[in-house]
């Protein structure tokens, strides 16, 4: 998809459709529109065909006053502005009743006046990423690929489009880039997905970006380092576990780090699952690909910023060599777990991956993402990401960069009453916390890991994929969030 902005006069821009967003009853309507589409859209409203209402659409053929083909009317529902939020389900929408008429080309007229508190630059980055998004489709593994969008070319209408709108749209871009790169990793199969083909895409990338830079850790390298919890977790799989560690550089100073769970199958191990869904715990890779999706995002945007994103790879499978209930191993930080769950296995790779990505790395923060529990799936359903942080400031940024695009999280507690649940009578602590709380003790554990550094762990298990159904796949979640997270800390936006 290729995405423009522009000014051009719209009584002779030829699109094949221009979508319209129209306020409640008509009364706002954005700036640029000829008298004489302005007088239909107002005689329509009139008759009562069309009346605003938020999601409605209307197609229009010929289009009244303008050059284009069609036009095409969505209703924001507004008296006045339209929440963001809600022009982000509108711009989607209407890219997919777009791309359903088989347009090969198509414009969107925007009005940062309709839209509450935002300014241009949001308004350009995020309904360009908002378009790429609603037309995303994963069909590369059928023997004859589906067709997919006609749409190609893609322009936001502007009255007075200037060169900071085209940088927004980079941004733009870049992210949509980023979500897509993450979506295609979680929704690729978990025999073509492992580990070392994780750790190959990444060296590929470091072959495309000369910023970024890439090494990788053997699941024997790992073990000769001591990083007894992530090779227990990764000793029952035929797949070899895999470290990597992105290093992007693009600024001064102390990095900013990231690290991502990357189960690309979870089967529980000894602690087996039940057969319902489990084919969904392919999607437990999701930490590591919005990890790979947001360096994609920040190298094709160029950022100047540091960044470390490290990566645990590993296949979690019953087996003769497999970690049973009861083993207790020896952490890299010297700290000694009791297993007592297998499945409970994020929090093992994850905590070398971060005792790691501290000592090697020195960074000056760390936040990490994890498809974690089942049980912050209960608490926050799939709106909300969970938010812990041992770090006041760091924690409000990440809930501001949500807020900021869509891709929202909801803070959780991290207080020591809830420590106590991961006691063990063998071990300096057990890998599980009982049934109360999951998500918490789950963050709890991960908290023993991270020391004199701002942390924070998001718990994605909700947001990162749509479960069954017709909609089943990634979401790229929280691509944007964490982006736009750099992009703050970076200073451009
Ligand atoms: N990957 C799962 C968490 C998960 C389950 C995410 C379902 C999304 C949907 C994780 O490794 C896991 O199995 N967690 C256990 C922890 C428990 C054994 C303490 C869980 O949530 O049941
Ligand atoms: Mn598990
Ligand atoms: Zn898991």
């Amino acid at each position: 998809m290729k995405f423009s902005v522009t000014s051009k006069d719209l009584a002779r821009s030829r699109h094949q459709c221009l979508v319209v967003p129209v306020g409640k009853d008509g009364k706002t309507l954005p700036a640029g529109l000829p008298a004489e589409t302005r007088a239909a859209i107002k005689a329509l409203v009139k008759s009562g065909d069309f009346s605003g209402e938020k999601g409605q659409q209307e197609m229009l053929r010929p289009a009244p006053g303008l050059a284009s083909q069609r036009l095409l009317l969505v209703g924001t529902g507004a008296d006045s502005t339209v929440a963001a939020r809600d022009w982000l389900k509108l711009v989607s929408a209407s890219a997919r009743a777009v791309a359903a008429t088989g347009a090969d080309n198509a414009a969107l007229l925007c009005d940062e006046a309709m839209v509450s508190d935002v300014d241009r630059a949001w308004l350009v980055r995020e309904s360009a990423r908002t378009v790429a998004e609603a037309l995303y489709r994963f069909d590369s593994f059928r023997s004859k690929p589906g067709k997919g969008p006609a749409l190609n070319k893609w322009q936001l209408q502007f009255a007075g489009a200037d060169r900071g709108d085209r940088k927004a749209l980079r941004q733009g871009e870049a992210i949509a880039a980023g979500v897509s790169l993450a979506r295609d990793l979680g929704n690729e199969p978990p025999n073509v997905c492992f580990p070392d083909a994780l750790a190959k895409r990444a060296r590929d990338m470091a072959k495309t970006y000369e910023k970024l830079k890439v090494t990788v850790l053997t699941e024997k390298q790992a073990e000769r380092m001591g990083m007894g919890a992530f090779c227990a977790v990764s000793r029952g799989s035929e797949h070899e576990g895999r470290l990597i560690a992105f290093e992007y550089q693009g600024g001064r100073g102390k990095p900013y780090g990231l690290v991502g769970k990357g189960i690309t199958f979870d089967t529980g191990g000894i602690s087996l699952k039940p057969g319902g869904s489990m084919d969904e715990m392919k999607y437990d890779m999701c930490g590591a690909a919005s990890v790979f999706g947001t360096v994609k995002a920040i190298c094709e945007m160029d950022l100047p910023v540091n960044v470390v994103a490290v990566v645990a790879a590993a296949e979690n499978m019953p087996d003769g060599r497999a970690a049973r209930p009861g083993d207790i191993v020896t952490s890299l930080s010297g700290q000694t777990i009791e297993i007592l769950n297998t499945d409970a296995e994020g929090r093992l790779v994850l905590c070398d991956a971060l005792t790691w990505t501290q000592n090697k790395f020195k960074p000056r923060s760390i936040v990490d993402i994890a498809t974690l529990t089942g049980a912050c799936v209960v608490a926050l359903g799939s709106h909300a990401q969970a938010v812990y942080s041992n770090d006041d400031d760091l924690r409000e940024s990440l809930l501001a960069a949500g807020e900021a695009t869509g891709d929202r999280g909801w803070p959780m507690p991290l207080w020591d009453d809830y420590q106590e649940q991961l006691d063990s009578p063998f071990a300096d602590m057990a890998n599980i916390g009982g049934p109360k709380g999951g998500s918490i003790t789950a963050a709890c554990f991960l908290s023993r890991f991270t020391h004199d550094v701002p942390w924070a762990h998001l718990d994605i298990a909700g947001t990162a994929w749509i479960s069954g159904g017709k909609l089943k796949g990634a979401t790229g979640r929280p691509v944007p969030m964490l982006t736009h997270y750099l992009m703050s800390a970076a200073g451009v936006c």
